[in-house]
């Protein structure tokens, strides 16, 4: 397993691009299976999840295009052959589940093994399930499978007790193709929704709404190929903000959508941190006042995104003061605090509260990735640590950060990669 290797750094100073959002492309792939047709994906991001999402499409029939170098994916899904998609491949990212919508309304029939949990959450399934029924589908579930199967979908009045984002889609795409007319309730408010419903829009589907708690989807006979650029990911720009924040840096963030991060941009600047929205981007400043502790409490979209509550929980180990984090969207999403105690960090967590009694020293250690946001705020931790850090399990992180430690080198961060025990012993015997 390969691992990162961090020396304190910082200040990080200089400019970063920020690549396409890895969860407004993986469902956009999936809805290609909607029609049909012939689709050009741009400004897609390079990560292992996109390279899963491609294998299941190519599994279903599609034929699919890779240009990595130009961030540009082809696909043709003329073929749709099957409307089983691999186990192993659903198994390997629980995203994978809003293919079953789109496949459902195309085919008629989704087979797909239920996604299980992950370390932040058991993450049910119940509310994808209740819409695809609620429009007309049958759905069995047997040792772990689910079995759905439909006729021609018919629009209805769906709410939702929870906004999920997965299930928000999931219907949003099977709604497309349903007669009549769909209401979704209790919609998810996300960019990524957004972006979602841009896309299919192009694709000939008539959707109003998408970005409120209320969506309305005019069911059509068919939809058509269409070509798309993905909005910039907003938890990779979170993340380079914090990584500017905590190592007194001054970062410009490119090609990324201000009011996409409203919430981060708040309570970073409650820490102390300055940040500026540009013409050519969000320049964020760490080196002009002091880290100071707040609250941040994690909500269904516009609040404030629990994909950034670990890189925060970083922010507050490093701030002077007593910071408290309520995390209301998962279960388990404080493990990477027990992996910040062995850097120094004195935090208690309480069920869904974790309480950080700001240091502001942070001791270099070897470190677990439990998860990808975690995996994320671990390398954050490194860079501002004394002395050095290994952080292991970084597959978790590069399914969802693009060329991470390269864009952290550009900033000036000392991070590598360490591919077996032999570069790990040259790092130890360079900076021990
Ligand atoms: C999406 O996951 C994101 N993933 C997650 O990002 C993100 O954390 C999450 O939305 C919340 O913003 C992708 O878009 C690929 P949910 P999703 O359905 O759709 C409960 C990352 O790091 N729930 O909104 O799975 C669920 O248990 C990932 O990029 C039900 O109870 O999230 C959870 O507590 C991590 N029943 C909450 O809703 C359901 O049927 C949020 O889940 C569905 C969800």
């Amino acid at each position: 397993m390969a691992k990162f290797l961090i020396e304190q750094s910082g200040p990080l100073v200089g400019e970063v691009e920020i690549s396409g959002s890895k969860n407004a492309v993986l469902p956009i792939l999936a809805a290609t299976l909607l029609a049909e047709g012939s689709f050009e994906i741009d400004d897609v991001p390079n990560l292992r999840d996109v390279d899963v999402m491609c294998k299941i499409l190519r599994s279903m029939g599609a034929e699919v295009e890779e240009d990595r170098e130009a961030h540009v994916i082809k696909v043709e899904t003329g073929n749709i052959n099957t409307s089983e998609v691999p186990y192993g491949l659903v198994k390997k990212m629980r995203a994978s589940i809003v293919v079953m919508g789109p496949l459902l309304a195309r085919t008629g029939r989704a087979q797909i093994a239920m996604p299980g949990g992950c370390s932040i959450g058991n993450r049910p399934i119940d509310l994808h399930n209740k819409g695809l029924k609620l429009l007309g589908a049958n759905i069995s579930i047997d040792r772990g499978k689910v079995d759905a199967s439909c006729g021609k979908l018919k629009g209805t009045m769906i709410y939702l007790d929870f906004p999920s984002v997965g299930a928000t889609e999931n219907i949003m795409m099977a709604a497309t193709l349903a007669e009549g007319i769909t209401m979704i309730e209790n919609a998810a408010e996300e960019p990524e929704i957004v972006d979602l419903a841009n896309f299919l829009n192009k694709m000939g589907a008539k959707i109003k709404g998408a970005g409120t708690d209320t969506i309305r989807v005019e069911g059509v006979e068919k939809l058509h190929g269409c070509r798309h650029t993905v909005i910039p990911d907003r938890i990779e720009t979170g993340t380079f903000m914090v990584a500017a924040a905590i190592t007194r840096g001054d970062v410009l963030i490119k090609n990324t959508v201000p009011d996409h991060v409203r919430p981060v941009i708040a309570k970073l600047v409650e820490c102390g941190a300055i940040v500026n929205d540009e013409v050519d981007g969000l320049r964020v400043r760490g080196d002009i006042n002091e880290l100071v502790a707040t609250d941040i409490k994690t909500l269904p979209y516009p609040g404030f995104p629990t994909d950034m509550q670990p890189l925060m929980g970083v922010c507050l180990s490093l701030a002077e003061g007593t910071g408290i984090i309520t995390e209301s969207i998962y279960e388990h999403r404080f493990k990477y605090v027990d992996e910040l105690a062995k850097m120094g960090v004195d935090a208690e967590v309480r069920g869904t509260v974790a309480v950080f009694k700001g240091s502001g020293i942070l001791r270099g250690a070897e470190v677990n990735a439990p998860d990808l946001r975690a995996g994320a705020a671990l390398v954050l931790a490194g860079l501002a640590a004394d002395g050095y850090s290994v952080v292991n399990n970084i597959e978790y992180v590069l399914r969802g950060y693009e060329d991470f430690d390269g864009k952290l080198r550009e900033l000036g961060a000392e991070i590598a990669v360490a591919e077996d025990d032999r570069d790990i012993h040259k790092f130890k015997m360079r900076v021990g």
